[in-house]
């Protein structure tokens, strides 16, 4: 153990022990719960703790997960029992500090669960729907410390795989280790982790970077704000592992302009590893130094393509370049670079602490450890859950999620993002593994589930995904700048009642188009959910394009011209748009088969 961690081991383990000798109120203060009025809860809590003269502390923690619970207010009691209040309003604080605090008293009535002892009348934490099945490795920390608190941090843990690395291995053997772990990328792609770190570690430049991803345009997706809101030191340690195992010297992280609460936080994990030589010159006393900035990205999906970061971070506009070169050889700067996405990077640390061997017994064979789900939609418990590989999309969706809040049927999960498809409640029975969610047509990309029940139109889904897919487009390349607006065209007027014949090989030539030609996953994955909308759903799209819809659509404003991703970039407004440059390209020449249903 090197002789700095030594020290910030034993202050940090004798500061939690204090802490915990006190009434401890940990009040869930990050995006969700201030969106759902915690501001009100929190000055109520300190005005009336103030006022009872009781010596208790007040943290403002990230959210456990549990976001249907927020307004959520943590006490534990020295000596006595752990208790979560949830959707705790400012009216019930009088009455909770009178009883709970000051005559620890819990107040079952109005209390959601006790944590680690049992309380008569109340369930444990782990006995709650939501967390059921969970195992927490990137969300240990969730609701759990102040964010940017080193003492905390280290109290749980925390910086041990760090120091564990730079006292214990060789930067080869950090690399081996989290390649035997089986960790693979969770921003997408699903590509081995490190396999990725060995083409860095195998490049000898003097300059190279560590690139951390937390840009999560995807609507449904909030894991990755959540855990720089909730947790931010696990980033952090993660790149410095990173840095040592591929001899990379700096580390930018990737944060969406407007994330306030996540930025923020981030700011001030980064500020105390600089007080306390985790970041600089010899990290930890050591030979390895090692920086970390924050670079704040514009509004952009695209922003959240490597390369298109890689663009950004130079002052550029965040467009996709060329592969190759590929940014081991290439990256920001034109310095060697690895990219990986924040929850990819999280995992890092309890991988060296734990060992490689404990995370790949996690999961299935092919997908190993946890998957984090963002649970939103028709769902009783929207939240975010951390789960093992291997459980059913059912599992997820009914036990942790509980269903429809009104008990309807469930018709069908938007999965992936954007880029992603549907999954019919047929398949609920799948397994959540990335090769053979892939297989279905319904990748898990970056986590997004967006459950619909049956009255929601899966053509009018897919035709929204569609309109954020063409707005999105950086319109770099024409199949996508093109393909996207003419897909959507038709996807309007398929809405609007007013399809033409020939619309669905239409569509399926438009997205073997898109497919061949786009330069970036963008344009070649974003025909992926008319695709699989039209295998599991087709019978829909015909009766909607018979004027006999199962389901009726909203009315939407259209025809769309330019939308504003296409037009900031000076792309063809959709109305000029001829199909001549489809029509060349064959789904059969490309050996990519169009959907069936026409
Ligand atoms: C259009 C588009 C948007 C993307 N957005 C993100 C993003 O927001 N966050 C992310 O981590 N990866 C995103 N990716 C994937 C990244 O290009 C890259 O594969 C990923 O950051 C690598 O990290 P990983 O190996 O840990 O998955 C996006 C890709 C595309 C094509
Ligand atoms: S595929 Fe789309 S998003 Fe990607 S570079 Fe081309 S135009 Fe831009």
């Amino acid at each position: 153990m090197t002789e700095v961690f030594s020290k910030l081991l034993a202050t940090s383990t004798e500061k939690w022990a204090d802490l915990n000798s006190r009434p401890w109120i940990r009040v869930s203060t990050g995006m969700m719960g201030t969106a759902s009025g915690v501001r009100d809860t929190l000055s109520a809590l300190q005005q009336n703790v103030a006022q009872s003269g009781i010596q208790a502390t007040i943290s403002e923690v990230g959210t456990t997960g549990l976001c249907y619970a927020e307004p959520l207010v943590d006490i534990h009691m020295p000596r006595g029992p752990r208790v979560l209040y949830a959707n705790l309003g400012p009216e019930h604080v009088a009455e909770i500090v009178e009883r709970h605090i000051k005559n620890g008293e819990p107040v079952v009535d109005i209390a959601l669960a006790s944590v680690d002892s049992d309380v008569p009348g109340l369930p444990r934490r782990e006995q709650l729907p939501m967390m059921q099945h969970q195992v927490r490795i990137a969300l240990r920390n969730a609701g759990e410390v102040e964010p940017a608190n080193l003492t905390h941090y280290i109290a749980r843990g925390g910086f041990s795989g760090l120091d564990k690395a730079l006292s214990e291995m060789q930067p080869n053997q950090v690399v081996q280790e989290v390649r035997d772990s089986g960790l693979r990328g969770r921003g997408g792609a699903a590509f081995s982790t490190g396999t990725k770190w060995g083409f860095l570690a195998g490049n000898p430049s003097p300059i190279k970077y560590i690139l951390c991803n937390c840009e999560e345009g995807d609507p449904g997706a909030f894991n990755d704000k959540t855990i720089l809101d909730t947790d931010p030191l696990t980033l952090i340690e993660g790149c410095l592992i990173a840095g040592y195992a591929t001899g990379s010297s700096n580390g930018i992280v990737f944060i969406r302009h407007g994330h306030d609460s996540p930025i923020e936080r981030t700011r001030a994990a980064i500020k105390t590893c600089y007080d306390n030589g985790i970041l600089g010159p010899r990290v930890m006393g050591t030979d390895f130094s090692f920086d970390i900035e924050i670079s704040l990205v514009g509004e952009s999906y695209v922003a959240g393509e490597e390369t298109a970061l890689m663009e950004a971070v130079e002052g550029k506009r965040s467009m996709p370049r060329f592969r190759p070169p590929f940014p081991a050889a290439f990256g920001v700067w034109g310095k060697p670079s690895n990219i990986n996405n924040i929850k990819t990077i999280s995992y890092v640390p309890e991988i060296i602490r734990r060992g490689a061997a404990w995370f790949n017994s996690i999961g299935t064979e092919k997908s190993a450890g946890t998957a984090i789900a963002c649970l939103s939609g028709d769902i009783r418990y929207p939240g975010l859950v951390e789960v093992p590989f291997g459980l059913t999309m059912r599992q997820v969706v009914e036990d942790l999620g509980g269903g429809d809040p009104d008990g309807r049927p469930i018709k069908f999960l938007q999965t992936g993002g954007p880029l992603g498809g549907v999954l019919p409640a047929d398949q609920l029975d799948l397994v959540l593994d990335y090769d053979a969610m892939a297989a279905a047509g319904a990748m898990f990309g970056s986590g997004g589930l967006i459950v619909c029940n049956d009255t929601r139109s899966v053509v009018d889904l897919v035709r929204n995904l569609l309109a954020f897919d063409q707005m999105e487009s950086c319109g770099k390349c024409f199949p996508c700048r093109l393909g996207t607006s003419h897909l959507l065209e038709v996807l309007d007027r398929i809405c609007a009642g007013e399809s033409r014949d020939g619309d669905m090989n239409l569509m399926a030539r438009i997205g073997v188009n898109l497919r061949a030609g786009s330069l970036c996953g963008h344009g070649q994955l974003g025909y992926n959910p008319v695709e699989s909308a039209l295998k599991n759903f087709g019978d829909e799209f015909l009766a909607q394009m018979s004027g006999n819809g199962p389901i009726p659509i909203a009315p939407f404003v259209g025809p769309l011209t330019t939308r504003r991703g296409a037009q900031a970039n000076g792309a063809t407004p959709t109305a000029t748009v001829k199909l001549d440059f489809v029509v060349k390209l064959e789904p059969a020449a490309l050996s990519i088969a169009a959907p069936e249903v026409d």
